[in-house]
């Protein structure tokens, strides 16, 4: 894993959005191919700042985003779509007003041959979606619209995967497909970064973690060392040995 190349660079990252007040100050990042990679730190620490500034939707007004060897800073987000970037944002992330099957219409606007082949595709992962595919995703229950929208980021095929609190608003069962399913997308290659809220549920899954806490990205390590840091447990796990 580790000799894997680099796909994701975020190098101090100082992004906001209101001029003048900097949101994240100083969040870098250093991804490899096919890592999953989680993101936890406190409510309103930045971390979907961060990741919508990875995908273009926040203005970075200092450091730079690689992938691969292209900048992408600042980027627009249907460019980014293009080079195989796909996000799923924590709130509104379904059309609630179409069909499942129309919402994963929109995942291959940009290249509309490909849907046949990637609705199977996604039809295998998410075997629900196609029992409920004549289905208003707005009707859907929250479990069921979480795998629309994770669904229609996949339609692309991305090679890299952001997750904003998959699992959140969930029942305990849901979640628990919801880190199932994220590792099996993983699984396939794609390399995936998630924010979670469901801390210790993500570093059991992911590779590594990043502590993000106001704006900066504090430290970095794997999800297994994560899990035993005195300083993450008592912040972010709660009651230790739990
Ligand atoms: N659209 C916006 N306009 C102005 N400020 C915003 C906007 N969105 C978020 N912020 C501010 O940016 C800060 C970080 O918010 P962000 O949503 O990135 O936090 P978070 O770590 O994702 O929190 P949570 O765990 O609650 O989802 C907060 O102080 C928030 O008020
Ligand atoms: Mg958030």
């Amino acid at each position: 894993m580790n000799d894997a190349p680099v796909i994701v660079h975020a190098d101090d990252l100082f992004a906001g959005y209101l001029p003048g007040i900097d949101i994240l100050n100083g969040c870098s990042m250093e991804v490899r191919q096919g890592e999953l990679i989680g993101i936890i730190g406190p409510n309103g620490a930045g971390k979907s700042t961060f990741l919508k500034s990875l995908f273009g939707l926040v203005p970075i007004r200092k450091g730079t985003v690689k992938l691969g060897t292209e900048d992408i800073t600042n980027m627009r987000a249907d460019e980014l779509v293009k080079r195989g970037i796909g996000f799923v944002p924590q709130n509104n992330n379904v059309f609630p007003s179409l069909t499942v099957m129309e919402n994963m219409e929109m995942g291959t606007y940009q290249n509309p041959k490909s849907f046949k082949a990637a609705w199977e595709r996604i039809g295998d992962l998410f075997p629900k979606l196609v029992d409920r595919k004549n289905q208003r995703a707005g009707s859907l229950s929250g479990g069921e619209r979480q795998m629309v929208a994770m669904g229609r980021a996949l339609m692309m095929d991305p090679q890299v995967l952001l997750l904003d609190e998959p699992s959140a608003g969930l029942s305990p069962d849901r979640q628990d497909e919801t880190f199932v399913r994220t590792r099996e997308i993983n699984k396939t290659g794609v390399t995936v970064i998630m924010v979670e809220q469901n801390a210790r549920r993500c570093l059991q899954i992911c590779h590594r973690g990043y502590v993000l806490d106001q704006g900066t990205t504090a430290y970095t390590a794997s999800g297994q060392e994560l899990l035993k840091d005195p300083k993450v447990i008592e912040l972010y796990l709660g009651t230790l040995g739990a």
